[in-house]
Formats: C-alpha cells, structure tokens, sequence
C-alpha cells in the first residue's frame, strides 16, 4: 500500500524573501516527483506575511483572534501560491478538515493553510493526518533538527537525532506553556501522540533531505517516534558492533520486513537496505 504522507511547510520556509519563486519552483518540482511514489498532502504556514500582519493588527488593538484571522489569510495565501506552482491553483485553497479530505479525491497534491484562530498550521497538518491516516507528518521547518536548547542562543545545544512523542511534548510545553511553539505547536504534538502519528522534522530549504523524509528513506533531521511513550530508550548495547540502526524507527537494519521491530511504523529500512 502506498504511504501517506502530510508535508507541513513553515512560512518562513516559503516565503523568507529571498528567491522565494525560485525554491517554491523547485520544491513543486520535487513534490510532484515524490507523489508517485507516495500520497502527499501539504498544509502551508504563514510566514513573515503572517507576522506582518499580525504586528500591524496588534499595534491597531487588535484582539489575539484577529490576529489569527489574519494569520490564516497569510498560510492560505501562500497555499494558493505553492498550489500555483504545482500547476493547479483554486480560487480558495480547502478552509477545514473536511474540506481537504474532499479536495484530495481531485487533486493529486492537495494544498491547504489554516483552519480556525487558536492555533498554527502545525496542528492542522496533525488533524489532516489523524484524518487522512497518514503515515507520517514531515514538518519543513528552518532549523535542521530539534535542538536541546536554542542553539542560535546556546552554543552548547546538542541535535537530537531521535527522541519519542513525550519528549517533544517536554520540549514544547515547557518553551511556552500551552501557548505556540517554535519547535511545533504543543496541540499538534497532542493529536500526533493520541493517533501515534511520527513527525520527521527537516530543514526545509534542503530539497534532497526533505526528499527523503517524505520518501520514509534514512533522512538528516529529528525523528519523533510516536508509537513509544516516555524517553528514548537507550540503545542495546548487546547489539554487535557495527549493527546499523534505522534512523526511521530506530530498529537494528534486518534483512526482512518482519524482523523489523517496529513494524508499525511501516519503517522501510530492512526493504530499502535487505
Ligand atoms: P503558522 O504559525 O502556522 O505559520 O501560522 P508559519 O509560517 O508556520 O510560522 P513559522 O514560519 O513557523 O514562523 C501563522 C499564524 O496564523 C494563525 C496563527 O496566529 C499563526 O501564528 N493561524 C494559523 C491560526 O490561527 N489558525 C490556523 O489554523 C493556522
């Protein structure tokens, strides 16, 4: 069965304001290749259009709900303009869950924004794949990985190359409470824990690891299990020396599907490397 996979695009990987058609080019280039191999959908953020107008709003007394609303506009926006370079731009991009479900029964990448104030098109991209049952949510973000820190502020910070659900939930919950996070928005992380939905994060300026993550392929970035609970568990170190793990699922490579350990994740690493 062919993977589902939901590709949830920053703004500000977007739109930075620097040759932004150029790489919104190249990146529908590179989603159309992808889509014959796996079902993508795409749910687009809002970017520095967002926060433009969101500052704008405030400063005019704008309430938090207007600014979202206006946020929203902003991801929407930016969905039509990537939909506009995958070769299909609608005049309004799909405006709620259901809507999306709808547009993916004529459109071969269908591509959304927000839904409701209250939230980031993080979550959505989680409710699209709790609907939609994908197998995963690829998040292209601007940094390559989650960090233990701001390494920007901390240069001690250390890349996290894997880490479960809850260990993201620790992440996000404590950077700002129940509000948004930079890492992923903390309701999003909820809807992916409860439907064990994994979240491959990527820096989303690099087509080729975006590539792979979408792919389920071996990728450079974080991945967040979401079929365990609690911490990571430390890995065994009665494997043999050399033992290659998969950076997917975290399974030593097998030489068959079933020998995989974690098989519910539909982890393709003994099929790709058997
Ligand atoms: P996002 O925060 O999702 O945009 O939406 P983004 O581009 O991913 O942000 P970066 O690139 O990570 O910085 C922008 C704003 O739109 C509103 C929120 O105010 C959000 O901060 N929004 C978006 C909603 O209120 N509801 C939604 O469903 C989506």
């Amino acid at each position: 069965m062919t993977d589902s996979v939901v590709v949830s695009i920053g703004g500000s990987i977007l739109i930075p304001g620097d040759n932004d058609a150029e790489y919104i080019g190249k990146l529908a280039k590179m989603l159309k290749e992808v889509s014959e191999e796996v079902s993508v959908s795409v749910v687009v953020g809002g970017g520095k259009t967002a926060r433009y107008y969101a500052s704008n709003a405030a400063e005019l007394g704008g309430s938090m709900f207007d600014q979202d609303i206006l946020g929203i506009e902003a991801t929407r926006l930016n969905a039509q303009l990537l939909s506009l370079a995958l070769g299909d731009m609608p005049k309004r991009v799909p405006e709620t869950v259901e809507q999306f479900v709808e547009a993916r029964r004529t459109r071969t990448i269908p591509v959304m924004g927000g839904t409701e104030p209250g939230h980031t098109t993080d979550a959505v991209s989680a409710m699209i794949a709790k609907a939609i049952k994908a197998d995963r949510v690829v998040n292209a973000t601007s940094v390559d990985a989650v960090y233990t820190d701001d390494p920007r502020k901390n240069p001690g910070a250390k890349r996290i190359e894997r880490m479960t659900i809850d260990e993201l939930g620790d992440i996000v919950y404590k950077e700002h409470g129940a509000s948004k996070s930079s890492v992923f928005d903390p309701m999003g992380v909820g809807i992916a824990k409860e439907n064990r939905i994994d979240i491959l994060m990527v820096d989303g300026r690099n087509l080729e690891e975006l590539r792979k993550a979408i792919l389920g392929q071996p990728f450079s970035g974080t991945f967040v299990d979401s079929h365990r609970a609690g911490p990571d568990p430390p890995r065994s170190p009665s494997r043999s020396p050399g033992t290659v793990l998969s950076p997917l699922c975290g399974a030593p490579r097998a030489s068959s599907w079933t020998s995989c350990a974690h098989r519910r994740n539909r982890c393709r690493w003994p099929r790709m490397r058997a």
